[in-house]
């Protein structure tokens, strides 16, 4: 490990991209303030370039290096950072003019978090300079969830695939900006649900949804409707007395446990069935399963991925909003 960690180094002092494990997804990473290395991720990921990316900071010091927090929402930074970093959370912050125009999209904010990833944190702080990383996929696909799907996402497009088994949360970060009240506690606009949920922002702030992006143009750009989709068509079917299979069709099933007697299994005599949470039931392992049960699926030859619904709450929230993205390239219903 310590070679791939002094290779990845090497590569992005030289201006190149390095794919990193993160504790969230996989990520491109490239040196964030050097505009041709980040111009070489957009390049490997087939990324628009009016998609900014998230810039990741090795301690809550280098924050002032990227971004300028205003008075008015500094403490509420301190408490947030303290509470969660280093970890998935992403803050919106008003941009230091270092940070490259191509790092932002020419947005006036920047996305920061700090990973608590212990190969990330060492790259990052062995580089001694920020890393701007979006995850290792191709542009909508998938995001990579072990080094395996980060080498099928850009192998053979970037030179450096560090790999560091599975990732610990599974579903990319939660990302927020902060509005300060006036004699109140802030306002968090939620632009990215994520592993951290609403339910522990709470503590710290009244928590407003970003309006949903479907059929708009993209304003917080990567939250684009259809993002994360399997090439295989997913529908995300909320009631099971609405499925009609077409006779002939393969159909796989995305379950949440996966249980025997349950009204998804039930349904059909399924070509598959994929649990994303076969042991407890828990949404916690379920996050951490979704995109890799997704990738099984959609390798599994089928016509037709049909998605069980989990309850929107904690975690639940942030593997639903992966779910109807998958879903929303779909013109097929049920
Ligand atoms: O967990 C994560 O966040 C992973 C790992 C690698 O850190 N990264 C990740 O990056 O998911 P990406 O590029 O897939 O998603 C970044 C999101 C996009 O939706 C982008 O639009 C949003 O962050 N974003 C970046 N800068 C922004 C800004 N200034 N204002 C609003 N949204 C921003
Ligand atoms: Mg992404």
């Amino acid at each position: 490990m310590q070679d791939a960690l002094r290779e990845a180094c090497a590569l992005l002092q030289q201006g190149e991209v390095v794919a990193l494990p993160t504790e969230t997804v996989y990520g491109l990473a490239a040196d964030a303030f050097n505009p041709e290395a980040v111009a070489k991720v957009f390049a490997a990921k087939d990324r628009p370039t009016f998609d900014p990316l998230i810039v990741h900071i090795a301690s809550r010091g280098d924050l002032k290096t990227v971004a300028l927090v205003p008075e008015e929402i500094a403490e509420t930074v301190d408490q947030l950072t303290a509470a969660f970093w280093p970890g998935p959370l992403t803050l919106i912050l008003p941009r230091h003019p270092d940070v490259p125009d191509l790092v932002t999209s020419g947005l006036p904010t920047v996305a920061v978090r700090q990973s608590a990833h212990p190969v990330f944190r060492a790259v990052n702080k062995a580089l001694g300079r920020p890393l701007a990383a979006p995850g290792a996929n191709r542009f909508g696909s998938i995001s990579p969830t072990s080094a395996s799907a980060g080498v099928k996402e850009l192998g053979g497009r970037v030179p450096l695939v560090v790999g560091a088994g599975a990732c610990s949360e599974g579903l990319e970060s939660t990302i927020i900006a902060i509005e300060p009240r006036e004699g109140k506690k802030p306002v968090f606009k939620l632009h990215r649900a994520g592993p951290v949920t609403k339910e522990q922002l709470q503590a710290f702030g009244r928590v407003e949804k970003v309006r949903d992006p479907v059929g708009q143009a993209p304003q917080a750009p990567g939250q684009l409707a259809s993002h994360y989709a399997p090439r295989t068509p997913l529908v995300l079917l909320a009631n099971p007395g609405e499925f009609k299979p077409e006779p002939g069709k393969r159909y796989g099933l995305l379950s949440y446990t996966g249980a025997d007697d349950g009204p998804y299994v039930l349904l059909h005599d399924w070509d598959c069935i994929e649990c994303l949470s076969p042991g407890s039931g828990k949404l916690a392992e379920a996050a951490i399963r979704l995109f890799f049960v997704m990738r099984q699926l959609d390798e599994a030859g089928l016509d037709f991925i049909i998605a069980e619904p989990v309850s929107e709450v904690g975690l639940g929230v942030a593997i639903m909003d992966r779910l109807r993205r998958a879903a929303a390239n779909q013109s097929n219903h049920l």
